[in-house]
């Protein structure tokens, strides 16, 4: 057990603050960062943190100071200490650096990327108001994990002031080959990869992400690394691949949960034969286009599936106010229009489309209903639903096809993996799909299903906090 608190440092805080009538709410999110952490800190005598202290959570306020002036930030599990940026430097930061650059950069959207000074150096002073709140809450033996993308500067901040407490880094989106990092401005390039090289430990989903990242820090700070420990003089890093899970049971046992039994048998029941379902954030990197002429392709060479099939393809709002997020939701509003318009009939649509987010029991009642989860991502750090997806089938029937870039692909072999920019193959893999004898369901279901209960979140994180113990004993060996 340690013997200081867990702190958490992430842009989004672990719940939704709701202001009614002067007093706050909190709503937890359900996220899988917020159950692998709580994993950490519970009752058992082996967890890593004492179950008397909260875990602190740093993270961006969505509300302004004066809304939140007095009030009570905290939960069962959770002390918030929320971080606020003004309107101008959040829009060079989080909608500039982060996700105008950043983010398309690592998903090897190129073109999208835009560059501007005024992006970096907001990106400098969000990461130092995350700093400042830290230094505030931040006690001898705290351990701090700082997450993604948006926050890549402060590990080096932390360790600076703080030398001697554990710092975490978990890198949740691909590290891009050093051929797309090379795009941004050296100066950029170095701060960041020193950035992250301020922690113990820095994670990353694969081991591909892993010599992404150990190359660029060789070629951008001239850090050699041997079996992906960095010699920093004064300490060493350790750079390692942790992939990241679901709570496998929580999605296991909700099979015959009521609400979830009804939202499955209601789905069945207004629906055609074949259901095949997706879900994601309105994202370019999602490959919602890509899948839709995927399954255009499929009406056109199989029509012996028409009015037999229903493509529920669910669309969560985000970053709204991006310009490519806009166009990217006329994209796809257009073509679901045109293919429901060219093949649907008065008895049959052949996609039902939603732009919204779904309750818990929604999602896993149509996880569970479905015949096909559909997820083509042209890239994707993990991608979490195709695991919840697995994890939610008790029933062991069901075929996830799943692109061969998301992360997730490298753990679900037994899935059909496609490659999202083959529409052809999208259209085939449906086919074979629905063509697939229940036995053959079984085994690869079974399958995916017992790597992904093996290795949970909560085994996750146990993974990466182990890797910080054993750093410390290998220091000392050091000595
Ligand atoms: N999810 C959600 N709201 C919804 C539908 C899904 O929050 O309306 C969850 C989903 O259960 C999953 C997460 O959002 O846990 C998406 O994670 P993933 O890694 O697939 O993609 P990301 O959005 O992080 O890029
Ligand atoms: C991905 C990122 C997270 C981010 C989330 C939602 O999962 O890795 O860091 O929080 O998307 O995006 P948003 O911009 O709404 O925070």
């Amino acid at each position: 057990e340690n013997s200081g608190r867990l702190i958490i440092v992430a842009y989004r805080l672990p719940f939704k603050i709701v202001r009614e009538n002067d007093q706050v709410q909190l709503f937890q999110n359900s996220g899988g960062l917020v159950s692998a952490v709580l994993s950490l800190v519970n009752e058992q005598e082996d967890s890593m943190f004492k179950s008397d202290d909260k875990i602190q959570w740093i993270g961006f306020s969505e509300n302004t100071r004066e809304e939140l002036e007095g009030q009570s930030l905290a939960n069962d599990s959770f002390q918030a200490h929320p971080v606020f940026i003004n309107d101008d430097v959040n829009e060079n930061y989080y909608e500039g650096f982060c996700n105008n650059l950043l983010w398309p950069l690592c998903h090897y959207f190129p073109s999208l990327a835009r560059f501007d000074d005024a992006y970096f150096e907001a990106y400098q002073i969000a990461n130092k108001l995350f700093f400042e709140k830290l230094d505030e809450v931040i006690q001898p033996g705290d351990v701090v994990w700082v997450q993604d993308y948006q926050l890549m500067l402060l590990p080096e901040m932390i360790r600076q002031k703080y030398p001697d407490n554990k710092i975490g880094f978990f890198f949740h989106i691909p590290f891009p080959s050093f051929e797309l990092f090379r795009m941004l401005p050296v100066k950029w390039r170095k701060a960041l990869v020193d950035g992250m090289l301020g922690a113990d430990v820095v994670g990353f989903h694969t081991n591909d992400y892993v010599e992404y990242f150990l190359k660029a820090a060789r070629l951008v700070s001239g850090y050699g690394n041997k079996l992906h420990y960095i010699n920093m003089s004064n300490r060493i890093v350790k750079v390692d691949s942790f992939p990241i899970s679901i709570d496998f049971g929580k999605f296991n046992n909700s099979y015959n949960d009521p609400e979830v039994a009804l939202a499955r048998s209601e789905a069945r029941e207004s629906l055609k034969e074949k259901i095949i379902f997706s879900v994601d954030r309105l994202d370019y990197s999602k490959g919602i286009l890509h899948r839709l002429n995927g399954f255009k392709r499929f009406l056109e060479q199989y029509p012996e599936w028409h009015e037999r099939v229903s493509f529920v393809m669910v669309v969560v709002p985000s970053r709204d106010t991006i310009e490519q997020y806009q166009n990217m939701k006329m994209d796809i509003d257009q073509t679901v229009g045109a293919i429901n318009a060219n093949f649907g009939n008065i008895y049959w649509q052949p996609i039902i489309y939603q732009y919204r987010s779904m309750s818990y029991s929604e999602l896993v009642g149509m996880y569970t209903a479905s015949d096909v989860a559909l997820i083509t991502p042209v890239r994707d750090g993990m991608n979490l639903v195709c695991k919840e997806y697995v994890a939610s089938r008790q029933d062991v029937k069901g075929i996830l096809i799943l692109s061969e870039m998301a992360g997730a692909a490298a753990e679900l072999g037994e899935a059909l993996i496609i490659n999202p920019l083959d529409n052809q193959g999208i259209a085939d893999a449906i086919e074979e799909a629905f063509k697939m004898p229940e036995k053959e369901q079984i085994k690869r279901m079974t399958a995916m299903r017992e790597r992904i209960r093996d290795y949970d979140v909560f085994a996750w994180t146990n993974d990466f906090f182990t890797q910080m113990i054993m750093l410390e004993q290998e220091h000392e060996r050091l000595k």
